[in-house]
């Protein structure tokens, strides 16, 4: 059974080949002073840079420019962006990149005009943002975290060894979003493919929640077999424009507030992967592969029924046989597409070593949406067994 819930997604989505054009439709809804953020470069050495800067004079906009935006963006960063913007008098952020350029602008959006400071107040008390709030689109180039169409913005502290996500509400939402799936060509294949497991995720953390039956299973195997028959295509050819547009198109909706109406949720992988983050700064994404079998195998036996689900719809396994056996064979199945992608499969390989572990079981929070709420000790059982 649904539970009740109220649906409103702000953001606007141009999708397809050349949507960049529609940045001159949105540019005239905002004031003269344009913060244009982006990442290490990607960005000047593909040519959207120079695309996405002519259209930013060509509408008479004045901007300054933010750089320089690394994977797992940092408090530092926010700080430094956070007095730009505030120099600049920013009527509105372009964030240009991944995830985390889209999450930066996201968090700088309610730091500019804050008082506080926003790593305290927003990641560390959970608060929400009393000031006012400068308009965030984004331009999207890497396709996995959804963060185009969510208030989600992830933020690392190296120093205090914790990376948190804050989920703000629609007003901290992208107003626009860009997305041309010819921009994702020039993305190398390992974050390619970190991208589709992230998607894919997100999907498993809303799905195996709960033991209701409603629409939102059935949204979620269709985006996790699309996501899964898109993603060999997509190794196959990454110019593969039919691959790469359903895969980006599948995972906005993997995280855009959609699946999760009316059902709780679990995002205990998220909360591991996002510790092992803070100690490693390693690829979100394989920060997730990393964890996850164990974590599943783990929690198995508290979910049984949805595990067989989920092997029998999206893994297309056998229905014969008990619970476990069916089970087994799904995460057997997606366990061999992991593989395939080329997946990181155990921290070790992301640079986690042993004495590290009680450090990142610490950091982990613990989720109670879940089939099963973990204590210490399970968390380390996990780690242990992802090593
Ligand atoms: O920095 P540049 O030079 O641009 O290179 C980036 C970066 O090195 C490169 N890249 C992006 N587009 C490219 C490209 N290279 C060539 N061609 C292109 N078109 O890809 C690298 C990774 O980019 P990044 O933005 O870090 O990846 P992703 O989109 O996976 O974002 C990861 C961040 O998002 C957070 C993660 O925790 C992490 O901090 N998440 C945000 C979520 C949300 N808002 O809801 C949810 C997720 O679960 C996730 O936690
Ligand atoms: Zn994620």
């Amino acid at each position: 059974m649904l539970g009740n819930f109220t649906y409103h997604n702000p953001t606007k989505l141009y999708f397809g080949k050349g949507a960049l054009q529609n940045l001159k439709e949105e540019l005239p809804r905002y004031g003269k002073n344009v913060l244009l953020v982006y990442g290490g470069g990607s960005i000047r050495k593909n040519g959207i840079y120079d695309e996405v800067t002519a259209i930013l004079h060509a509408c008479g906009k004045n901007v300054a420019e933010d750089a320089g935006v690394m994977p797992n963006p940092t408090t530092e960063k926010l700080y430094e962006g956070t007095m730009l913007a505030r120099r600049h008098s920013a009527d509105l952020i372009l964030a240009v990149g991944g995830g985390s350029v889209c999450d930066y602008a996201k968090a700088l959006s309610v730091s500019v005009h804050c008082t506080e400071d926003p790593w305290k107040k927003y990641y560390l008390d959970g608060e929400e943002p009393t000031c006012e709030i400068v308009p965030v689109g984004c331009v999207l180039t890497m396709v996995g975290t959804g963060s185009e169409m969510n208030g989600g913005a992830v933020l690392t502290n190296p120093a205090q060894k914790l990376k948190i996500g804050h989920v703000f509400g629609s007003e901290v939402m992208p107003r626009f979003s860009i997305l041309d799936p010819t921009y994702t060509y020039t993305v190398p294949k390992r974050q390619m493919v970190a991208g589709i497991y992230d998607a894919f995720n997100h999907i498993m953390e809303q799905y195996f929640s709960g033991t209701d039956d409603n629409v939102s299973d059935e949204l979620s195997e269709a985006l996790m077999k699309s996501l899964v028959k898109n993603s060999y295509a997509a190794l196959a050819d990454p110019t593969d424009y039919e691959a790469r547009s359903n895969i980006m198109w599948a995972a906005t909706w993997a995280l855009n507030t959609l699946i999760a109406a009316g059902k709780t949720t679990d995002w205990e992988v998220h909360m591991l992967g996002q510790a092992v983050g803070a100690y490693t700064d390693a690829t979100h994404g394989m920060t997730l592969s990393a964890v996850s079998l164990a974590y599943y195998r783990y929690i198995l036996p508290y979910g049984v029924k949805k595990f067989r689900r989920f092997a029998v719809e999206v893994w297309h396994a056998a229905d014969e046989g008990t619970d476990e056996e069916v089970a087994e064979a799904g995460l057997r199945a997606m366990e061999k597409w992991m593989r395939d992608l080329g997946l990181s499969m155990d921290l070790g390989s992301l640079g986690v070593k042993e004495e590290m572990l009680e450090g990142i079981a610490d950091a982990t929070l613990v989720m109670d949406g879940g089939y099963k709420v973990l204590g210490r000790g399970d968390i380390l059982a996990i780690l242990k067994s992802s090593l």
